[in-house]
């Protein structure tokens, strides 16, 4: 338990609760569960057990997604982001910039959190309970956004990660299945003038580009790092 942590929970959690919350947080439950909110790029987001807990670095995906629809001059924008969860990046790019944007992930628990959140958060996202291998829409998107489960199976994670959904950590094909199956999509899913931005795992980039590459042989694709100098955040920008 460090001290950050304990600050929280006597801030957030009334007296007559804390002994409890301070047994929970000695057992490696994650304090975020405890206090039921997380703030992700200014926005309160509420987290219970049926969504994953907005990361630190997934602010900087929304943030260079930003500078990219700037860059490249676009005007309110179709924006389809895969994998939801509590609808943390949805209703950050919905703060931020002119756009109409549906949301879709597998969970219905997780789609009633992201619901919740954005009428919370004053927003306006189209959500959508599906699987991305079956979604299928016939008006096309400009943008595709996704911080998807990115862990291979079996991979070994931090033990708090336990208390989180299963799905939303893991993926086959060693951690690929979703930027495989979002790329084998993309020409069905996306205008051919797009933005593809994700959030990887650190060894994943290489792959990824192959991948991106053999669909969009001309895209340009950008590979950024976090804040520990691991590749995390890939775009594919296709003029
Ligand atoms: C890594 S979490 C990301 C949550 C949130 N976007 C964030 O960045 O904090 C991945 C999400 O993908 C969802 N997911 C897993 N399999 C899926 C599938 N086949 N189709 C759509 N969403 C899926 C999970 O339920 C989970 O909410």
């Amino acid at each position: 338990m460090n001290n950050f942590d304990r600050d929280l929970i006597c801030k957030y959690i009334p007296l007559d609760k804390q002994e409890e919350a301070f047994k929970k947080l000695e057992s490696g439950y994650p304090v975020q569960y405890i206090i039921g909110n997380v703030d992700f790029c200014g926005n309160i987001i509420d987290v219970n057990e049926n969504v994953l807990i907005p990361r630190f670095e997934t602010e900087y995906l929304v943030e260079n997604l930003l500078f990219y629809l700037r860059r490249y001059e676009y005007n309110n924008p179709k924006v389809l982001e895969v994998g939801t969860g509590s609808g943390c990046i949805s209703i950050a790019l919905a703060k931020e910039f002119n756009c109409s944007i549906d949301a879709i992930d597998i969970s219905k628990k997780a789609i009633e959190v992201a619901m919740h959140n954005a009428k919370k958060n004053n927003t306006s996202i189209n959500f959508i309970c599906e699987d991305i291998a079956k979604y299928q829409t016939r008006h096309k998107y400009n943008v595709l956004v996704a911080n998807p489960p990115y862990v291979a199976l079996h991979e070994e994670v931090d033990p708090k990660t336990k208390y989180e959904p299963h799905n939303a950590i893991f993926a086959k094909e060693k951690g690929l299945y979703f930027y495989n199956i979002i790329l084998d999509k993309a020409r069905d899913l996306l205008t051919s003038k797009n933005i593809i931005a994700f959030e990887i795992g650190k060894d994943q980039a290489q792959k990824i580009t192959d991948k991106a590459l053999s669909i969009y042989p001309k895209a340009n694709i950008i590979v950024r790092k976090d804040l520990n100098n691991f590749d995390r955040y890939l775009f594919i920008i296709n003029e």
